[in-house]
């Protein structure tokens, strides 16, 4: 383990904890609190529960279980440092959907701690994130009687499916979230597992498109020939969305896109990347993208299209010939600065419109979205994180831009008007959102003392100088 002490009496209450700490993080994870699926809304409240009880036993204060229009929202606070920042701190307990479940190795639900590291569904994304806040501040309580920090905290059980309530529930909480930055821990580190800070958030538009022509299945030798096959015309639509220079046709797509400049470019060159080895990892036979740009850039700073689902016909064994009813697919744009989610579902449904044929009704309809983010790069937050980050793992963190999206990330940065960091320790293939999701068992105990170490920077900080570091 590269982990340099904080101080030693945490470290030796951390060594002699360590089993329970385990025992604790896997009972997190046994709740399966799968934010997006109805049927699980139990679950997302049991794991809000079980948060708030943890956060009380610790010695937070002011803690509550805070209803929304979706999964309820745990806030904590402890207030007691004085003159120190004071910090917001997110992370959510939703997790994805799990199938499919026959290619997990063990169940989902059922943590088992394998090669060093925990397998579970939340492991990495963001059960054991959050797990790692929760144990250093417990580590913080019982050597110091507290944190150097004045720190609130901002559980929410939605990240994963939609943004709605945690909008509403912070353009209500408004005042009781004062506050000098936000840290966020739901990202990773970089290829190989080197210790980064992500600076960029791609956002995201999501969207369904239904192509409707009949409504029963017609044969398609009485038909065929007849009538237009909304399977066809669906297929139609959608590669007209995407040239082979893998570049996306919808007008004015890339008109609020802003470029790197040659500075920021370069940081990512110099970035110790190994396409190869990606690719490998991956398991596809080549990566893809829009020409003209680098990997890096492509999945950190450019926009996407792509389908993420499509149905539509005959789906059983053997032949059936039909012309089918109708044809949906699911689609999504992941966006950059300064792309507008809504203006981009705008000019995809009148893009689709336009060029949809008379023969078929063509409904395009939108599914959620987040905006990009950028995070102020010189602030001393960032500074604070980085030597964290160093004197925990060993190694100064790089820094990345993430290709995945934080909806929330933007919110607090716009309604709340606060710097946001983005600290987080998981692996870059960890499966997160698949099979086999899995935290680095190393990463997870070295990510206690780095929020331990985050602390101790932070409440070194001048506040005056928080407050103009944007
Ligand atoms: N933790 C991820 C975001 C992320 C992805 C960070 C990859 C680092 C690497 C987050 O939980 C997530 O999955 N976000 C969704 C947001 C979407 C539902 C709007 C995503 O990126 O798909
Ligand atoms: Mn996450
Ligand atoms: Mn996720």
């Amino acid at each position: 383990m590269t982990t340099t002490s904080t101080d030693t009496a945490l470290e030796q209450f951390l060594d002699n904890t360590r089993d329970e700490r385990l025992e604790s993080y896997k009972e997190f994870l046994r709740i399966p609190s799968i934010g997006a699926l109805p049927e699980h809304a139990a679950d997302c409240r049991a794991a809000a529960e079980w948060i708030a009880t943890d956060l009380r036993r610790i010695g937070i204060e002011n803690v509550s279980v805070e209803d929304t229009v979706g999964s309820p929202v745990v806030y904590g606070d402890w207030l007691h440092a004085g003159d120190a920042p004071t910090v917001i701190v997110y992370c959510h307990y939703d997790v994805q959907p799990v199938d499919p479940l026959d290619l997990w190795d063990s169940p989902p639900f059922e943590p088992v701690v394998v090669d060093g590291s925990m397998l579970a569904r939340g492991a990495a994304d963001d059960k054991g994130q959050l797990h790692a806040h929760l144990r250093a501040l417990e580590a913080l309580f019982a050597t110091r009687g507290g944190p150097p920090v004045n720190l609130r905290f901002v559980f929410e059980g939605n990240e994963e499916s939609t943004p709605v309530p945690l909008d509403g529930w912070l353009a209500a909480n408004h005042d009781r979230l004062a506050a000098d930055f936000v840290l966020i821990s739901d990202t990773g580190f970089f290829e190989g597992n080197l210790p980064a800070i992500t600076i960029s958030l791609r956002g995201m538009m999501y969207a369904q498109i239904d192509v409707i022509g009949s409504d029963l299945d017609l044969h398609s030798g009485s038909y065929g020939g007849v009538v237009d096959n909304p399977a066809n015309v669906l297929v139609g639509i959608l590669s007209s969305l995407k040239g082979p220079d893998g570049r996306v046709l919808i007008p004015g797509f890339y008109d609020d896109v802003v470029a790197l400049t040659a500075e920021e470019r370069r940081m990512l060159e110099e970035l110790p990347f190994d396409e190869e080895a990606l690719r490998e990892t991956i398991g596809v036979p080549a990566l893809a993208g829009e020409s003209g740009f680098g990997v890096l850039e492509r999945k950190g700073a450019r926009p996407t299209f792509d389908i993420n689902g499509l149905w539509s016909g005959f789906q059983g064994t053997g032949a059936k010939t039909i012309i089918p009813g109708h044809a949906h697919a699911k689609v999504s744009c992941r966006l950059v600065a300064a792309q507008d989610p809504d203006r981009v579902f705008a000019a995809l449904k009148a893009f689709v419109e336009d060029n949809a044929p008379p023969t078929m009704h063509i409904r395009v309809e939108r599914l959620g979205g987040g905006r990009p983010h950028l995070t102020p790069i010189d602030h001393p937050a960032m500074r604070a994180a980085a030597r964290a980050l160093e004197a925990t793992f060993g190694r100064a963190p790089v820094y990345i831009r993430e290709g995945g999206s934080i909806p929330v990330a933007a919110s607090f940065d716009v309604s709340l008007g606060l710097p946001v960091i983005l600290m987080g320790f998981t692996q870059p293939d960890d499966h997160a959102h698949a099979p086999n999701e899995w935290m680095d068992l190393n990463n997870y105990e070295t990510s206690i003392r780095t929020v331990v170490r985050m602390w101790d920077e932070v409440a070194r900080l001048d506040r005056s100088e928080l407050a103009t570091g944007r």
